[in-house]
């Protein structure tokens, strides 16, 4: 049987294996793909500290995922060999209980598939994903391009779509990494006032040329104070785990406003008086399904948004996702296979 390349986690915790294994056969609904980048996202962390409950190991993590459509599954609908796709963290959706009815596909009762975590993810040559997590790749982005996209790409340009706010509205991003990177620049072609809050100085440059309005430091200012400063926010995007940071920001909050939880932090503590009087809400948001994936691709296309992006090749996985939990990674690490 033909071999192929992975890079796998043998149990919770363990570290990043390099191994040779057969390359998978693309099962009934899903097609296998010959991976051509794999961008490392910050939440890879739940397959290697085995953070999800019931994750089978080994496990090959990765949902930043883009390369060819190499072989297809019995029954596969809207996809041929040769298609250039990608896959994101929502790993499939059965399309018919309730929830997919609903359009709730990302809490589908049947698949409840997350991509690198209930199945092997990119860190490989070929990985085999259900048609339904798959999305077209628009023409005019490169595999290193467009792979950032399938996570941190579409979880920003999805919570922005569906915020609630309007052009002209302040919309505060906190953070500037991989997701914030991102999302200050989708904010500010979706015309919002865009406010990047990050730490260090030195970052406020580079937000300002991502399309941040204003740069709050939060080293050495009081993100809450200078947010009401500036009217208070309609929306903050909040990507970091630490708690501090968010409840620090939190009280930039304007009348109406709305936090959104992408970056999950352990705990938080909210002051439940101050939702109350300002009639402000704590929102969480799950990433996108397969077709946010391509409307972010062609959004992304169409106004300019890019990663920018920090390249390892796969075998160098282990040192890339260190780099990545580092926090020093500028701003996207992304695997690329060679295929
Ligand atoms: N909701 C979803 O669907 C979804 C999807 C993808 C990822 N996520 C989650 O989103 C989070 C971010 O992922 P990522 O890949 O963007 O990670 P990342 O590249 O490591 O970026 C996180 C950024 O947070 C900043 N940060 C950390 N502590 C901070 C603080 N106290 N104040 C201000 N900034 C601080 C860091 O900035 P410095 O440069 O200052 O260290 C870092 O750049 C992770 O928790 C991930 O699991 C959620
Ligand atoms: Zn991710």
């Amino acid at each position: 049987m033909a071999k192929m390349r992975a890079v796998q986690v043998k149990a919770a915790k363990s570290d990043w294996q390099l191994v040779e294994i057969d390359i998978p056969e693309p099962k009934p609904r899903t097609v296998r793909i010959k991976v051509q980048a794999c961008g490392v996202c910050h939440s890879d962390m739940f397959t290697k500290e085995g953070l999800f409950p019931g994750t089978q190991f080994p496990r090959t993590p990765g949902h930043e995922v883009v390369g060819i459509v190499d072989k297809l599954g019995e029954g596969v609908q809207g996809f041929k060999v040769g298609d250039k796709v990608g896959v994101g963290w929502h790993g499939g959706n059965c399309g018919y209980c309730d929830n997919c009815r609903r359009g709730y596909f990302f809490a589908c009762q049947n698949e409840s598939a997350i991509t690198g975590i209930t199945y092997d993810g990119g860190y490989a040559d070929y990985m085999v994903a259900p048609a339904s997590a798959v999305a077209h790749l628009p023409e005019g982005l490169s595999p290193e391009e467009a792979a950032p996209l399938m996570c941190a790409g579409v979880t920003t340009f999805n919570a922005l779509r569906n915020c609630g706010a309007r052009a002209g509205e302040l919309v505060a991003v906190l953070g500037l990494g991989g997701l914030g990177h991102l999302a200050v620049q989708y904010a500010a072609k979706m015309g919002f006032k865009t406010v990047s809050i990050a730490r260090g100085k030195d970052k406020g440059e580079l937000a300002k040329k991502l399309g941040a309005w204003k740069f709050i430091d939060s080293r050495s200012e009081d993100p809450a104070a200078e947010l009401a400063k500036l009217g208070g926010a309609k929306v903050i995007i909040s990507t970091v785990t630490a708690e501090d940071a968010v409840a620090a920001t939190l009280g930039g909050l304007g009348t109406a406003g709305t936090l959104f939880i992408l970056g999950v932090p352990q705990s938080l503590t909210v002051n439940p008086g101050m939702l109350v009087s300002g009639s402000q809400s704590i929102k969480g948001w799950y990433s996108g399904t397969s077709i946010d994936s391509q409307d972010t691709l062609d959004f992304s296309l169409l106004s300019g948004v890019r990663s920018m992006n920090e390249t390892y090749p796969l075998e160098k996985a282990a040192e890339a996702y260190d780099h990545m939990m580092s926090g020093k990674a500028r701003f996207r690490v992304v695997l690329t296979t060679g295929n």
